[in-house]
């Protein structure tokens, strides 16, 4: 094998988290995202851009001592849309331009939200997050009942003592938990979470969609770039993928993939089981913000990793989202890996 390169099997897991609250900022991804490298495709999207550009750049209300004599509840704003029409985007555009100083602003993923929210408490969470000014939360998303009461305890604790919240979603507010739990049971915390943001839509199509026929890679382009991998990268089989997702907790796929620059799968997993195909679509949704580098080659093609069931099932947005940017990222230099 390729010296640099270690087999996935070989890969200590990384150790236990704990609960740090600072350098919240975009994923390397999202780095360096900017309103002016957004170009509305449609109108609708022209008008998502101002409205979500006047919500960060507004003059910035009284904030430390002042606050308290004003009391104003902090804004909500919920960029709601399909996937690839620029929603992380803007939302980490939004971060870039907020002016408030880094440790007044905060960006991270929902999913990293519930498992800092979760290690804290939903009150020392708040505690945490009692300076920020401006909270953004990529792919909100209710999939569970305890969630949905540790967020909206959170939400409530953070916007009323000022906090801005800005989030991004593929479902609609109101339409949270649908298909995933008894979402009527929570219909009062979904509402009131939803009462407290104003939902700005983002139509259009996939921005990223790839020419039609992108598939895994050649096993020559395979080789050649195992060859030339950058120090620390990680090839892996099918298997040998599946197993390592289900011994490391989702949220801490980042952790492992902060230190991969590179990714070679021997083949693309098959996942019949619900639970390893949502798990593979988290990695890969990690992959992907991480800017960590990919390339596969084998026989599974990238249509033939989910069992067709799930395609229109609740999870189909999310799955469909993985296939997508599973392409964008096949497409990219291995070597420009952040
Ligand atoms: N209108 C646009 N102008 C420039 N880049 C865009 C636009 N829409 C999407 N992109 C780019 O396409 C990719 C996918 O967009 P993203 O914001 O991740 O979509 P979403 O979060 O809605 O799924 C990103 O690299 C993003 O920068
Ligand atoms: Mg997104």
């Amino acid at each position: 094998m390729t010296s640099g390169v270690v087999r996935l099997e070989a890969c200590a897991l990384p150790p236990a988290r704990t609960a740090d609250t600072a350098h919240l900022t975009p994923p390397p991804r999202f780095g360096r995202t900017t309103f002016a490298g957004y170009a509305p495709q449609t109108d609708v999207q022209a008008q998502a851009k101002s409205d979500v550009q006047a919500f960060v750049t507004s003059r910035p209300r009284p904030w430390g001592p002042l606050k308290w004599l004003t009391r104003q509840e902090g804004r909500g704003l919920y960029l709601d849309g399909g996937f690839g029409v620029g929603k992380t985007h803007l939302l980490a555009a939004a971060w870039q331009a907020a002016e408030w100083a880094p440790e007044h602003k905060a960006y991270l993923s929902f999913q990293e939200l519930v498992y800092l929210v979760g290690l804290l408490g939903s009150e020392a969470a708040g505690k945490a997050f009692s300076r920020t000014r401006l909270l953004c939360i990529d792919e909100f998303e209710l999939d569970d009942p305890g969630n949905t009461l540790i967020v909206s305890k959170f939400l409530r604790q953070v916007m009323t003592h000022g906090t801005d919240v800005m989030t991004t979603s593929n479902t609609p507010p109101a339409s949270q938990g649908q298909g995933r739990f008894a979402a009527d049971d929570f219909r009062r915390e979904i509402q009131g979470i939803a009462g407290r943001f104003t939902v700005v839509a983002l139509d259009g199509s996939d921005y990223r969609a790839p020419p039609t026929g992108v598939d895994v890679n050649t096993a020559e382009t395979f080789a050649a770039d195992l060859q030339a991998a950058p120090p620390g990268s990680v090839l892996a089989g099918a298997q040998e993928l599946t197993e390592f997702l289900r011994a490391l907790h989702p949220v801490r796929y980042g952790e492992f993939l902060k230190t991969t620059p590179a990714l070679f799968l021997e083949e693309l997993p098959s996942l019949p089981g619900q639970n390893d195909a949502l798990r593979f679509v988290h990695f890969v949704d990690k992959a992907y913000d991480l800017g960590t580098g990919l390339r596969v080659s084998g026989d599974v093609a990238l249509d033939g990793i989910f069992d067709d069931s799930y395609m229109d099932g609740a999870y189909a947005k999310k799955h469909r989202r993985c296939l997508s940017r599973l392409s964008e990222m096949l497409q990219e230099p291995v070597s420009s890996a952040g």
